[in-house]
């Protein structure tokens, strides 16, 4: 199991994109994390596929593309050509949610199934084999800057087991109140990939901060490792 660490720009200066965006490249991020809203499925608006395209042209970095839309199966395509390394659609939006992965994967791309905080974790049973990444949404969808919801702890270390017991390698990304306090316990309660909003973009400093994020994520695996280790079972992955 890798860290992954995966900035999300939704509250980044968005007149100076280009200059974050390197910031975040010299901080060592995983992937950037860009989240597609579209003002039915989440009250509130984003940006879509020629904006991505443009971002496309200025970094090199993985693009890890939340989609909090409906009828997500219409902007696939879009995506994919726009540059997008990762499609996640939230089973919400999803009546044909095998279709969908399976149509992610006919593009080439990583795909992901997003559930909202009250989604159980059920409606994954099928898809799991099929998928690359679950993103557990720990607040509901819509803005950044919003707190963890405690309860979320819960369903990371259900999900993980289940991961594990499979032998499967599914990441388990963790979006929403991400912060240096909540980080060391979603490490430990098995997610693996984390989505950083507003406590990575209100630091002054952003590619140091994103450093210690790193090296606080992967602590926390160790010591989870080691915990585990120390009380005689066998690391999840
Ligand atoms: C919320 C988005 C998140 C958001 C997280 O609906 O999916 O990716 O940017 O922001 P923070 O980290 O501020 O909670
Ligand atoms: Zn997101």
């Amino acid at each position: 199991m890798k860290i992954e660490l995966a900035p999300s720009i939704l509250t980044a200066d968005f007149s100076n994109l280009a200059a974050q965006i390197r910031l975040l490249e010299e901080g060592g991020a995983d992937s950037l994390h860009l989240d597609i809203m579209d003002g039915h499925f989440v009250p509130n608006l984003t940006f879509g596929p020629p904006v991505v395209e443009s971002l496309r042209k200025i970094t090199k970095l993985p693009f890890d593309i939340h989609l909090m839309v409906q009828e997500p199966g219409s902007f696939l395509e879009d995506f994919a050509a726009a540059g997008g390394d990762a499609l996640t659609v939230h089973a919400e939006a999803c009546p044909h949610l095998h279709r969908l992965v399976k149509a992610i994967k006919k593009l080439g791309l990583k795909a992901g199934v997003a559930l909202n905080p009250a989604t159980p974790l059920h409606v994954l049973e099928f898809v799991l084999e099929e998928i690359d990444l679950v993103l557990l949404m720990t607040v509901n969808p819509g803005w950044g800057g919003q707190d963890f919801i405690t309860h979320m702890y819960r369903k990371i270390g259900k999900l993980r087991r289940r991961i594990s017991r499979a032998r499967l390698p599914v990441d388990i990304q963790v979006d929403g109140g991400i912060n240096r306090t909540t980080l060391k316990s979603v490490v430990a309660a098995g997610a693996n990939s984390l989505v950083i909003g507003s406590a990575l973009f209100k630091e002054k400093d952003l590619t140091g901060a994103l450093r210690a994020y790193r090296n606080q994520a992967e602590n926390a695996l160790l010591e989870s490792w080691w915990g585990k280790a120390g009380s005689g079972s066998r690391p999840s992955l």
